[in-house]
């Protein structure tokens, strides 16, 4: 791990403009920058850069945050690797940090694992070359499949020794040890003699799966003998989640990203194959259903999407499995069916790469326009299939997010089904009501997944656990989750600021801050933050006053220095000029008046940005991600506004902040004061006609009461909060 001293010099150190321009070609507009967004498909530019916050994003896809997550996104890299990269481009010498026992444990399983499947790898693509049998057996396969010596090199191929102890006894002679290399699924343990180990992938052409840095996370091993398993793969470990790998994506991500389109196709030999034909924007799901994760991985580097299958029927079903998951990405999916019997890899054989690339342009279909006219081709004569195919389509249509988009394939599939446009407007409409609801639903599940996701760390991996049903009993565990997060956005925006004076009981008065008045109110309620990334993240901003009073102070001496200077310089200009004693004080009022403005405005930045200065490269994965969800989220004020009149800018924030908190607070208390009186309402309606008047009497008043407080709710925060002098 990295220490917290060279985190905070690399993120000092990393400008957003110079990260940025790595990428993107940035025009200066003012103090900031804009330019096209890198993360999604745009003609004008939505991409911002803002210098003074050191931050980026766009408007559009709501993308970007601090150099280090612009790096993780547009690299595809976990936050520890992200900072290596940063820190290297800055020659930023890396401390190692002093682990804590468990951090170490952790950290050293998957360094170990990783080690692991990096040496395995080399010895084998060693192998392939520098032994007889390698040559004789495993690099005669491939060229006779047309794999290229620069294929071989690229994706890393090699063999394992057909002895069936070539690895283990390497292992041994080496010093690597034994565990590590069959957790990864390298060596299998011996069921008659334990302690001994056999190589798993005896005999076979070894196929690495890199992650998107590098790293090889897994080995496929092709059976060369007509043996039952025709593939073999490592088995899922700490360093490998199948669901969220692509084969091939560390060698296509640049050029994903350069092409803006990704093919997808199924395996491995596949993969080599269309790259061996120029096209080398191409991944493998390696014979499985796309998922999520993979979605997700892809969706970094494009938004398009070519899926490749073969023209026989089981390669058209595949094809269309999936697809609504894709449309509800936002990606533009296309599909390729390559003529019956052909996969990519047979394909790029038989036919030159100019050819292979010219069928591509040529048959590559709109996923919605192929899907209607396979459905329709199955439909013959009968009407029940013909409603089933319809329905089918309309479902399809409904995951489009994009009204227009949706329009337009409506009239296209009206045409194709021979069915009224409205027909299919109304259905579809019905039908994306319930997509809506669903989605949102699943993105309370996401967003639970991301806070509680941790790529440093492999053993708490929530996105796998996480399946729907369990995503919702978490949901179902947070039920205030969104108040929850309403308030701790706004601590991550304004928690700093100066809220309120407070009275003591001994008469002496303090000023708290946002987040501090947060507290007290939550307190008072004996509430808390039930949902822990936003408890640690809310935390972490009380913690953080001391700091900013220590570093406050030191920046008002710096600012008193320069005010020093600014007046100076202006006496100077106002000396140097022919005016009279009447002119000069009039001037000197206005410097002094503008030298006043532009240090109260630097000292508003400092506090208002203080929190995320601090947090938001954070190496706690829950922190880091709230308060960048955060700033994300932030609605920025007009820029006419900002322009034409700073004071009003701040003015108006403050405003704002001033209502919003209490705002988010109330609201979060009277959600529960609601669930408390439904529960009462729920359990006098059981009671009726059962028990003693008395009885229900009692839960009558008991409702009354929660009624009444819900209705003093605003009032009573009200008189606390803006009873109270606010600066
Ligand atoms: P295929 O059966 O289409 O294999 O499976 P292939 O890629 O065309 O292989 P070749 O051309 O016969 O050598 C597609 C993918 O499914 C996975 C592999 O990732 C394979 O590339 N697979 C297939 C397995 O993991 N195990 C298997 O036994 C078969
Ligand atoms: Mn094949």
């Amino acid at each position: 791990m990295i220490d917290k001293a060279t985190i905070q010099k690399i993120t000092e150190t990393a400008d957003i403009v110079e990260v940025v321009s790595d990428y993107v070609h940035l025009i200066k507009r003012g103090r900031n920058y804009v330019g096209l967004c890198p993360f999604h498909n745009e003609k004008t530019p939505s991409f911002s850069v803002n210098t003074v916050r050191n931050f980026c994003y766009c408007f559009s896809c709501k993308k970007g945050g601090s150099p280090v997550n612009f790096i993780m996104e547009k690299e595809g890299l976990s936050y520890h690797d992200a900072l290596l990269h940063l820190a290297s481009k800055y020659n930023i010498k890396v401390e190692e940090k002093e682990l804590s026992d468990d951090e170490r444990r952790q950290l050293n399983e998957r360094e170990s694992l990783l080690l692991a499947n990096e040496w395995a790898a080399q010895k084998m693509e060693k192998d392939l070359r520098e032994t007889e049998e390698g040559r004789s057996v495993g690099l005669q396969y491939l060229y006779q499949r047309g794999v290229t010596d620069e294929a071989i090199k690229k994706f890393r191929l090699g063999y394992n020794l057909d002895s069936g102890h070539s690895l283990s006894e390497a292992a041994k002679l080496e010093g690597m040890d034994v565990k590590s290399l069959s957790a990864v699924g390298v060596l299998g343990e011996s069921q008659k003699i334990p302690g001994s180990y056999y190589d798993r992938f005896r005999g076979r052409v070894i196929f690495p799966v890199l992650n998107p840095s590098g790293k090889v996370v897994a080995l496929g091993g092709r059976d060369l003998k007509g043996g039952m398993a025709k593939y073999i793969n490592s088995p899922e470990s700490p360093i490998y989640k199948k669901s969220n790998e692509l084969y091939g994506i560390y060698q296509a991500k640049s050029e994903i990203a350069k092409q803006d389109n990704c093919f997808l196709v199924e395996g491995y030999m596949d993969v080599i194959g269309m790259w061996q034909s120029g096209m080398e924007n191409v991944v493998a799901s390696s014979g499985t259903a796309l998922t999520d994760g993979q979605i997700a991985l892809i969706h970094r580097f494009t938004n398009n999407i070519t899926l490749i299958y073969d023209g026989d029927a089981a390669g058209i079903k595949a094809s269309l499995r999936g697809i609504d998951m894709l449309l509800a990405h936002k990606m533009n999916v296309k599909v390729l069916l390559l003529p019956d019997g052909h996969d990519p890899d047979s394909f790029a054989r038989e036919h030159t790469p100019e050819q292979f690339r010219e069928y591509v342009k040529k048959h590559a279909t709109d996923i919605i326009r192929f899907k209607a006219q396979v459905l329709l081709k199955d439909v013959g004569n009968d009407p029940q299939k013909r409603v089933m195919a319809i329905e089918s389509v309309v479902n399809s249509l409904a995951h489009i997010p994009d009204k227009v988009k949706r329009n337009v394939y409506i009239q296209e599939c009206s045409r194709i089904l021979g069915v009224r446009e409205e027909v299919i407007e109304g259905a579809v409409e019905k039908s994306r009501g319930d997509v809506v609801e669903r989605q949102r639903r699943q993105r309370e599940v996401n967003q639970v997944d991301l806070m509680g996701q941790n790529e440093n760390n492999p053993q708490p991996d929530l996105s796998k656990q996480l399946s729907t049903s369990r995503g919702r009993e978490i949901v179902e565990m947070y039920p205030y989750y969104p108040f929850e997060r309403t308030v701790v956005f706004h601590c991550v925006r304004y928690g700093i600021l100066d809220f309120c004076e407070v009275e003591f009981d001994d008469g002496s008065h303090d000023m708290i801050n946002v987040a501090e008045f947060v507290a007290e109110e939550l307190q008072v309620d004996s509430i808390w933050f039930t949902f822990p990334a936003f408890a640690k993240t809310f935390n972490r901003i009380l913690d953080l006053k001391e700091d900013f009073i220590t570093e406050n102070v030191a920046f008002l001496e710096n600012l008193e220095e320069r005010k020093k200077e600014m007046l100076k310089n202006g006496y100077d200009e106002i000396a140097s000029k022919d005016l009279n004693i009447e002119e000069i004080r009039r001037a000197e009022r206005l410097l002094e008046e503008k030298v006043n403005e532009e240090l109260a405005k630097l000292r508003f930045e400092f506090a208002r940005y203080f929190i995320e200065q601090k947090l938001s490269s954070h190496h706690d994965d829950d922190v880091r991600r709230t308060v960048n969800e955060a700033i994300n989220e932030e609605q920025p004020l007009s820029n006419i506004y900002i322009r034409n009149n700073p004071v009003s800018e701040r003015k108006m924030e403050l405003d704002r902040m001033k209502v919003l908190v209490p705002r988010g607070v109330l609201e979060w208390k009277n959600e529960m004061l609601n669930q408390m009186i439904r529960a009462k309402m729920k359990q006098l309606d059981s009671m009726l006609g059962r028990s003693t008047q008395e009885e229900e009497q009692k839960i009558l008043m008991e409702t009354q009461a929660l009624m009444e407080k819900r209705g003093q709710l605003g009032k009573v925060m009200g008189d606390r909060t803006i009873g109270k002098k606010i600066k």
